[in-house]
């Protein structure tokens, strides 16, 4: 019996150094070629995963509204090893403008192999239902949620031709509520909604492409981020690794990818007592 317990411990441990192992290297080579259209590339998040991109080869457009950043940063992709690097500047609170984007972006690759919807309409603020609010939460919307929509769907035929992968950037914000972010948390929890349905969807019809993946982001080392490394209990987490880990879930084709590891856990926790955590979170933040 001793025998037996042993053995079991000893298959477990080989399975999980043999997961660990795989899990931990991704082969990135296989980015190097492919087609990939980054949004709200102009800087922070999504600048850093067009230069991971860029170093492992890829073609790659960018877009936000910036012209003269994002020529900057296509610029750079090229220095860092990007097998093509173009830009196309368009603003995702119109349609008109950002509709032809996936067109445009195959027209100039050839193809599409990786589409990640990055781009995001973020500002805190305490919500007392003025004009100015409900104005905001409409803009945040379009752009937020139903351009992601809009652009994933014009990108699916393509996506699925390649066998490709869709990488929505979601965030912990769109999990359990905080005070200050209403109207930015709401959409990302409809993005977190719609493509995980989507991605259910796909499965019943048994399509494995495009492969969707989610990523759950928690605070990630940038100024939009600053409110929340303020408090001592949380450290930013670094941006290029939040960068390679999106770019590998997407590689993996996880379903969630959760950046650092333990916003997997938060909503999960609250859960256990909704009161009593959100009563700690307002002590924490706002000593309330
Ligand atoms: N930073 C964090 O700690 C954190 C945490 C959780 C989740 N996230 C998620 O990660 C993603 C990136 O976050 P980030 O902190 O890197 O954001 P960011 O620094 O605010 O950058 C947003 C990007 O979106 C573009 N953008 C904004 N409005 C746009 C519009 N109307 N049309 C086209 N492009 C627009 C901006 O470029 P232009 O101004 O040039 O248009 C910029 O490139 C977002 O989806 C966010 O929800 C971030």
């Amino acid at each position: 019996m001793m025998v037996r317990w042993l053995d079991v411990l000893l298959v477990s441990a080989l399975s999980f150094a043999a997961y660990s192992y795989f899990y931990g290297n991704v082969d990135s080579s296989s980015i190097r070629g492919k087609k990939v259209l980054v949004t709200g590339a102009s800087q922070n998040i999504g600048e850093e995963i067009a230069y991971q991109y860029a170093k492992r080869e890829a073609k790659i457009v960018i877009t936000a509204r910036r012209e003269q950043v994002l020529k900057k940063v296509a610029a750079k992709c090229l220095e860092l090893g990007a097998a093509q690097a173009e830009y196309i500047v368009a603003d995702m609170a119109d349609e008109t403008t950002y509709k032809s984007l996936v067109e445009k972006s195959i027209k100039i690759m050839g193809g599409l192999d990786i589409l990640v919807l990055n781009h995001v309409e973020a500002r805190l603020f305490r919500w007392n239902g003025s004009t100015e609010d409900l104005e905001y939460l409409k803009k945040s919307t379009a752009v937020n949620y139903w351009s992601y929509v809009e652009i994933a769907t014009a990108a699916m035929p393509a996506l699925k031709q390649s066998e490709g992968q869709l990488i929505v950037v979601g965030s912990q914000g769109g999990r359990p509520a905080m005070p200050n972010i209403a109207a930015y948390g709401a959409t990302k929890a409809a993005v977190i909604v719609f493509f995980s349905s989507l991605s259910m969807e796909l499965m019943l019809k048994g399509e494995d492409y495009p492969s969707i993946t989610i990523c759950y982001l928690g605070a990630i080392d940038t100024v939009g981020a600053r409110w929340a490394t303020k408090m001592k209990l949380i450290k930013g987490y670094p941006l290029a690794d939040a960068a390679s880990g999106i770019i590998e879930g997407g590689l993996r084709r996880e379903r969630y990818v959760y950046l650092p590891g333990y916003v997997r856990f938060t909503p999960l926790i609250r859960e256990i007592n909704p009161s009593f955590v959100d009563k700690a979170l307002l002590y924490l933040i706002y000593g309330a």
